[in-house]
């Protein structure tokens, strides 16, 4: 980490959930091609998004995102405003046809607030909620019972606040594609993209700034579109222009592009997976090892690789903690209010020596005030 003077700027260790870290390297980049990028004199906010240089950064974008996730020919890649929370309502939209019933799995705030919105334009059917305990596991194979008419089956495959995430993904009857909100572990690890009928995310904690919602459709889904959507609510027509339609979020794809970039000079998929897991490990380690003076919120098998939320023994304890971390530049700690207590969110471009801080902090705290 870097202290302040006039020519270094002062970082400091980053867990936000989101807006989340971005990799220093991005930002230098960013920050050196402001002013003229590419010599044409002007920055990526300044360009339209019909000239050469915008074209080549949106067409590199989606190259290399395809790439990283070895995204199949049949599907087409969207880049999208209004968040992943607007894909809660375009997806019933595009994908339910009316009167047809459409499955969700609700491990937590963010799948019951896609849930929410299907309600409100048509037909749902609750697979399973974990709520009951407080959404801190996820279902068991046998609790999944399909509809085999559903339209589709949605799911969150990391869920931010609770911290729990899928290691297994969920298998819907034959016919019924699976549609999922990666937003929080979005390119942390590899997937096998053909298991799903549509994956969304929300840039702003794996993949870039806020502002840029990706989703990748299989081709067949596209069909599913009725015609009577206003036009930036309609997959089809967005993904026929190849999200050109009107003015795409011009900087966050750029942005977005720079990280694709990056995770691919790491060594990919494979590669950064391994750092992540390597960095989960350290957190839970710690906890594991406190003798219960952390508390993870999640159950074991099911633990988040990449948000982390844990409790301290009281309320005091935790204000204390989050006071404290900030003193050793360990910043965004403070848990989402419906769990209290701490949250670490160790996303990829959160370096290493950053958890390691962290770590080394909880020891000491814990030796204090234990
Ligand atoms: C898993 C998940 N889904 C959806 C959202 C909503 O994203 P947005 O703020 O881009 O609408 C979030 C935001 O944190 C999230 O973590």
């Amino acid at each position: 980490m870097s202290s302040q003077t006039n020519s270094t700027p002062k970082r400091v260790y980053n867990f936000n959930p989101g807006p989340a870290v971005l990799p220093q390297s991005v930002l230098e980049q960013a920050q050196a091609e402001m002013l003229d990028y590419r010599g044409c004199g002007m920055s990526v906010m300044e360009i339209s998004h019909r000239s050469k240089e915008f074209e080549g950064i949106i067409q590199k974008a989606e190259a290399d995102l395809r790439e990283l996730l070895g995204i199949p020919a049949n599907y087409k890649v969207l880049f999208l405003q209004g968040g992943a929370s607007l894909q809660f309502a375009m997806i019933p939209m595009n994908l339910r046809a009316a009167g047809v019933s459409a499955d969700y799995i609700v491990t937590g705030a963010w799948s019951k607030a896609a849930i929410k919105d299907a309600q409100k334009l048509g037909v749902t059917r609750l697979v399973v909620s974990t709520e009951s305990s407080n959404y801190n596991r996820v279902p068991l194979p046998e609790e999944l019972i399909f509809d085999p008419a559903a339209a589709y089956v949605h799911f969150t495959l990391n869920e931010t606040i609770h911290g729990v995430e899928f290691f297994d993904v969920p298998v819907p009857p034959a016919g019924v594609p699976l549609v999922c909100d990666m937003s929080s572990n979005f390119i942390s690890r590899p997937v096998e993209v053909s298991k799903y009928g549509m994956i969304y995310a929300g840039a702003q904690k794996n993949a870039g700034p806020a502002g840029v919602t990706v989703a990748i459709i299989r081709d067949d889904l596209l069909e599913r579109t009725p015609t009577n959507l206003p036009v930036m609510l309609d997959y089809k027509l967005l993904a026929g222009a190849g999200s050109l339609h009107n003015t795409p979020p011009c900087w966050a794809i750029y942005i977005s592009g720079l990280v694709f970039q990056w995770v691919k000079d790491l060594g990919g998929l494979p590669a950064i997976a391994e750092i992540n897991s390597k960095k989960a490990g350290l957190v839970y380690g710690a906890i594991d090892q406190s003798g219960g003076f952390y508390r993870g919120h999640a159950q074991h098998d099911c633990r988040s690789k990449m948000n982390v939320p844990f409790r301290l023994p009281s309320e005091d304890l935790e204000k204390k903690f989050v006071k404290e971390a900030e003193q050793h530049s360990l910043i965004g700690l403070k848990g989402h209010r419906s769990v209290g207590g701490l949250r670490a969110s160790i996303y990829n471009a959160l370096p290493v020596e950053a958890v390691e801080s962290l770590v080394q902090f909880m020891q000491e705290f814990q030796r204090v005030n234990g």
